[in-house]
């Protein structure tokens, strides 16, 4: 386990030592990596450092407030409203890599125009020990660490946790005094609700996977998941009212996990699953069906996409 009483120090050195009196910028994610990493360059740099917050529209619910809230002490801190865009670029995009890709390249449009304009020379970025790994293996693409450094041209890259794993992450977190509702919330991925969403992503079906995950993480706090999530899966009929519709199906997810690479399927009682299924099927008109997914991973990954 880090310590975290000499990784701080030596983390705010090794950025202020890095970037000097130049500007640079981070992305902020809403997550605790990239939280935690603008906070420790917040410290080592003050205002030479802009936090970027793009609001993809892909984001939990009452993310982006949050993110005002906890970081609004930061005099540079900039929230780009970008919904539209990204679900525009998106268009009607299925393919699951293709999504990722398009979601990533419109971000990196976005952060670009920001890092322009404030004349940013360094990037930082919230890096940590298993997305290093996962990203060699090309597991994936992940939108948050491969593509930035290429397109915009700066002339460093600093990832202060580039050798931390997650629990760590949170220890520095708290020692930091970040908002608990960061340092202890569940991860989420960089392109968001879009992989919870299998094929098109359109507004209903966002809608529909923005509350489930809301209720999801809401209901199974006292798990103490690694991840829980709802997914967006596809349609099956149901019976709303007197009718038979053709609504959509929600799949809920809670995993046990160190790292991500590995993952365990939670055990949840019924009762709570129950409460889940009825909140959620009451959440939208259009939502026929839930279930619960009981695949660890491997052979399942943690997200639908
Ligand atoms: P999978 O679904 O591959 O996910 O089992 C492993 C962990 O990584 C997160 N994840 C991502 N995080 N950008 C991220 O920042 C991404 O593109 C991305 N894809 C997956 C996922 O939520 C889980 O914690």
């Amino acid at each position: 386990m880090v310590d975290v009483e000499s990784f701080i120090p030596e983390a705010t050195d090794e950025i202020a030592e890095a970037i000097g009196d130049k500007n640079a910028v981070i992305a902020l994610s809403g997550g605790v990596d990239s939280s935690t990493a603008a906070a420790l360059a917040y410290e080592a740099i003050g205002d030479q450092l802009t936090a970027v917050y793009v609001d993809t529209g892909l984001m939990r619910k009452g993310e982006t407030d949050e993110i005002r809230e906890t970081f609004g002490y930061m005099d540079s801190l900039r929230i780009v409203e970008a919904q539209d865009r990204f679900l525009d670029a998106l268009g009607g995009e299925t393919d699951p890599e293709e999504k990722r890709h398009v979601i990533g390249e419109q971000f990196i449009r976005e952060f670009e125009t920001v890092a322009r304009d404030v004349d940013a020379d360094y990037l930082v970025q919230g890096t940590i020990y298993p997305d290093r790994i996962e990203s060699e293996g090309t597991i994936k693409s992940h939108h948050n660490v491969g593509g930035l450094p290429e397109v915009v041209d700066f002339e460093g890259i600093v990832e202060p946790m580039r050798d931390l794993y997650k629990d760590e992450v949170r220890e520095v977190a708290r020692a930091l005094d970040l908002e608990e509702i960061i340092s202890e919330r569940m991860p989420f991925p960089g392109p968001g609700l879009a992989v919870r969403i299998i094929g098109e992503v359109t507004e209903e079906k966002l809608e529909v996977a923005r509350e489930a995950n809301h209720v999801v993480e809401d209901e199974l706090e006292a798990y103490d998941p690694w991840q829980a999530l709802a997914a967006v899966i596809g349609k099956a009929t149901g019976v709303k009212g007197d009718n038979r519709v053709h609504g959509w199906v929600v799949a809920v997810r809670s995993v046990e996990s160190r790292d991500g690479m590995t993952a365990r399927a939670q055990e949840i009682d019924w009762e709570t699953l129950q409460r889940i299924q009825s909140r959620i099927t009451g959440s939208h008109e259009t939502v026929a069906r839930v279930v619960y997914d009981v695949t660890h991973k491997p052979p399942a990954t943690i997200e639908y996409e």
